[in-house]
């Protein structure tokens, strides 16, 4: 027995002397993976190292080249992983052979103990109307990966849209896909719904809204059915304002306008128009801004309308010297 192993111990030395050198698989790097995994390399071979999903390469190459010798240079590759997390650490180590197996070193990485959870795919209960896309290239879900879940339209999606892969090889949570359905919406004062059926409506369906004539849309003008099965905010119709004055000349979008002629049919919701006011002692005249607020208008406290006498014999205010060019 022992003459045998010995003869075959030398035929193999001799074997591997005369031979065409070729190099063993190279060595597993922690996290990555290999580009061409074979038992045996030619000479000049080249293999390409790429991190796993979640790791990235650090201080080292990640090409190496079968040497002529039949080994692979020293393998410096360090997959560490992208997020390096404050608790759970432990030093894992890899056997990194060089050329000469007296070059072997021991590498160390600090990374968390749940370096290698994977979380399965997520089991989906219904029907296809659930599904869900990688946030990473790849279908392998590492811990702390993160998943997107989507529900075929018109159902809702109930609860968390993402889950991440969590220390356990669980994910956070799976949501449902549920049928969602809002009344009939209801009309807005002073204003209508645009085309609208009078049926119920799927989640995330919308209707629009418009006011009657001077009257102004304050909010969305489109509403959406929502997830709890009520509509989102309506918006609100906002009254114009009859001016307050039998007659007097006011500022109007920059312009000089007659209250009882130009402006009969009051200004919008939101609009300005200024009113001309006297400084007695000064003989001059100032405007003041009024904003009209859903039917509301209130004259300024300075605004004098004029009887019939006064205004044949004094000046308008609108037509005196602006005070501010007085000095
Ligand atoms: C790693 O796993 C352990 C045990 O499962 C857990 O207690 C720890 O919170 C995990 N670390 C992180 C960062 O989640
Ligand atoms: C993902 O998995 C499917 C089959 O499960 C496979 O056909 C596909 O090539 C894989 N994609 C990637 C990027 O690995
Ligand atoms: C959804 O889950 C993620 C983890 O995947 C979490 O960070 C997030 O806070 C959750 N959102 C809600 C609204 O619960
Ligand atoms: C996995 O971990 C999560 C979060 O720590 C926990 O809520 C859940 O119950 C765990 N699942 C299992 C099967 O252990
Ligand atoms: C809801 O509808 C809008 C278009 O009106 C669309 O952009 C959006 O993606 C839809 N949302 C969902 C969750 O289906
Ligand atoms: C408009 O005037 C009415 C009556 O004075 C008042 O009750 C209401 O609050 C006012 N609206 C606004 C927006 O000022």
């Amino acid at each position: 027995m022992y003459s045998l192993a010995l003869l075959l111990c030398t035929a193999a030395l001799a074997h591997n002397a005369l031979a065409v050198k070729v190099c063993p698989k190279p060595p597993e790097v922690l996290f990555a993976t290999i580009s061409v995994v074979k038992n045996e390399y030619n000479v000049g071979e080249e293999v390409e190292y790429t991190c796993r999903p979640g790791f990235v390469p650090n201080n080292g190459l990640r090409k190496y080249i079968c040497q002529p010798t039949g080994r692979w240079p020293l393998n410096t590759l360090l997959c560490l992983l992208t997020i390096l997390l404050g608790q759970g650490q432990a030093n894992a180590c890899q056997m990194a052979s060089g050329v000469e197996s007296s070059h072997s070193v021991n590498v160390c990485a600090q990374i968390p103990e749940n370096y290698s959870v994977t979380c399965a795919p997520p089991s989906l209960p219904e029907f296809g109307v659930l599904s869900y896309r990688h946030l990473k290239p790849g279908n392998i879900s590492y811990f702390m990966d993160t998943i997107i879940f989507e529900c075929v339209p018109p159902l809702a999606l109930i609860g968390n849209e993402t889950a991440t892969c969590q220390a356990n090889g669980t994910w956070s949570s799976i949501p449902e896909c549920r049928a969602v359905t809002c009344p009939a919406p209801t009309g807005i004062e002073n204003g209508f719904l645009n085309f609208a059926v009078r049926r119920t409506y799927h989640y995330n369906e919308s209707v629009s809204f418009s006011c009657q004539s001077r009257y102004v849309l304050e909010g969305p003008k489109h509403i959406r059915c929502e997830k709890t099965g009520n509509w989102s905010p309506k918006p609100a119709c906002k009254e114009p304002c009859k001016i307050p004055a039998k007659k007097a000349v006011v500022l109007y979008e920059g312009e000089k306008k007659r209250v009882q002629s130009d402006l009969k049919e009051g200004i919008m919701h939101g609009e300005t128009i200024s009113f001309y006011c006297k400084n007695k002692e000064k003989s001059c005249a100032y405007t003041v801004p009024v904003q009209c607020v859903n039917g509301n208008l209130t004259l300024p406290f300075c605004f004098k309308e004029r009887g019939f006498f006064s205004s044949l014999v004094k000046t308008d205010p609108s037509n005196m010297k602006p005070c501010e060019d007085l000095k």
